[in-house]
């Protein structure tokens, strides 16, 4: 894959592809920065090396039409506020190159949210090219630093790649070097920790590491649909029927690869989905018919950390239960401790699981890498090839 140093950066303008998608309150204040400041290395190398930075990013899904309440200006003043410079902001993501015009080597701009203009996420390639060849028109190269969208065949990501000189920024390597990592060459013993609400949307994952694991521990709602593969009663527990086929297939996967796959022993349960809901333990094969699972219980969290405290390589993607509940936190507060008191290498892929670390307030700098990336944090496990890192191979 190309680098910056593939690059001639020296008093060239480089638009810089970054994942801005960040979580914003109903007050439209940014939640959680990290996406913006794991962006800093690489706009601060490029500043340095004598670049004028221009960022392309996109926040949330507007399908090609300007929605106000997904304007990337509120990220444009965090990331002033962090570089300590003024970063220009332009209202029109692609035609007005007015703001572009005025920068001088070392500044740095971001335009409006991409998605705006629909030929940004168009199916037609000859679409996402002409979008990319207005952008081309004022870029020397081309940098891709947006790991998040990495998986999606848009005109930011994969198109203008195709136009100019085009590398990864420092924060894909940095990505792509630890999913290596844990696809190839991981440390054993190895664990991965799985939850989130379901399991539909963990098949691949399932499928591409049970067999390079030791360790493949189950939580969050996607915990239900095993449970009912090994014959419980889940009671009103969230769960996807469909999949019990696969979870029977991964359980009799496992034994046969000698993958310890282990389920909650015990859980939390209520019968709400409500924050001043009672909460109860009880056995696995004990809720009731009218209660819901909603977290992992204590018996749970002490085998999932003791497995966690013996292990050299840990990934964890997926909440345990419901953390945005304080009685149904615990079982995730209890993984992220076990994982930030590990002296192995631990990673937390996917924006659910940051968020319920940071939400808990679990240091971030206990972990060694937190990916910005979620469903591309997740093909990229699933072993698929992923068009926005495909196009910076070769030469
Ligand atoms: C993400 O939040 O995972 C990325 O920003 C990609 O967003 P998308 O799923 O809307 O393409």
């Amino acid at each position: 894959m190309r680098t910056l140093q593939d690059l001639e950066l020296k008093d060239s303008t480089i638009a810089l592809r970054c994942d801005f998608n960040v979580p914003l309150n109903e007050q439209g204040e940014i939640t959680d920065d990290l996406r913006i400041t794991a962006a800093l290395p690489t706009i601060n190398a490029l500043r340095e090396a004598g670049a004028r930075v221009v960022i392309l990013a996109h926040l949330g899904r507007p399908k090609g039409v300007v929605v106000a309440e997904l304007s990337l200006a509120p990220v444009a003043q965090r990331l002033s506020e962090l570089l300590g410079i003024e970063v220009a902001f332009s209202h029109d993501p692609a035609e007005d190159t007015s703001v572009i015009d005025k920068l001088k080597v070392g500044d740095v701009a971001l335009l409006e949210n991409v998605r705006f203009d629909a030929r940004e996420t168009s199916k037609e390639s000859a679409q996402r090219l002409d979008l990319a060849s207005v952008w081309a028109h004022w870029a020397d190269g081309f940098v891709s630093d947006g790991f998040g969208v990495v998986h999606r065949e848009q005109a930011s990501v994969t198109g203008l790649a195709q136009l100019v000189p085009s590398a990864a920024g420092l924060l894909v390597s940095r990505e792509c070097e630890v999913f290596e990592r844990l696809l190839e060459g991981a440390e054993r013993p190895y664990t991965v920790l799985l939850g989130g609400s379901k399991v539909g949307d963990k098949l691949g994952v399932i499928e591409s590491l049970l067999p390079r694991v030791d360790n493949l521990l189950i939580g969050g709602g996607m915990a239900y649909t095993f449970l009912l593969a090994i014959g419980c009663e889940i009671g009103q527990s969230i769960s996807q029927p469909d999949f019990v086929n696969d979870a029977q297939r991964f359980i009799a996967q496992a034994k046969k690869l000698g993958v310890n796959l282990m389920l909650p022993v015990d859980i939390v349960i209520a019968d709400r989905f409500s924050p001043d809901a009672v909460a109860q333990i009880v056995g696995r094969d004990e809720i009731p018919a009218d209660q819901m699972g909603l977290d992992i219980g204590p018996k749970t969290r002490e085998l999932y950390s003791a497995v966690i405290a013996d292990s050299e390589t840990i990934v964890w993607n997926g909440p345990m239960g419901v953390f945005e509940m304080a009685p149904f936190a615990g079982g995730t507060l209890a993984i992220a401790k076990a994982m930030a008191a590990s002296d192995g290498f631990t990673v937390i892929g996917g924006g659910d699981s940051a968020a319920a670390v940071r939400l808990l307030n679990v240091n971030y700098e206990n972990f060694d890498h937190i990916s910005t990336g979620g469903g591309a944090s997740l093909e990229f496990l699933e072993g698929k090839k992923l068009p926005g890192l495909t196009v910076l191979e070769g030469i």
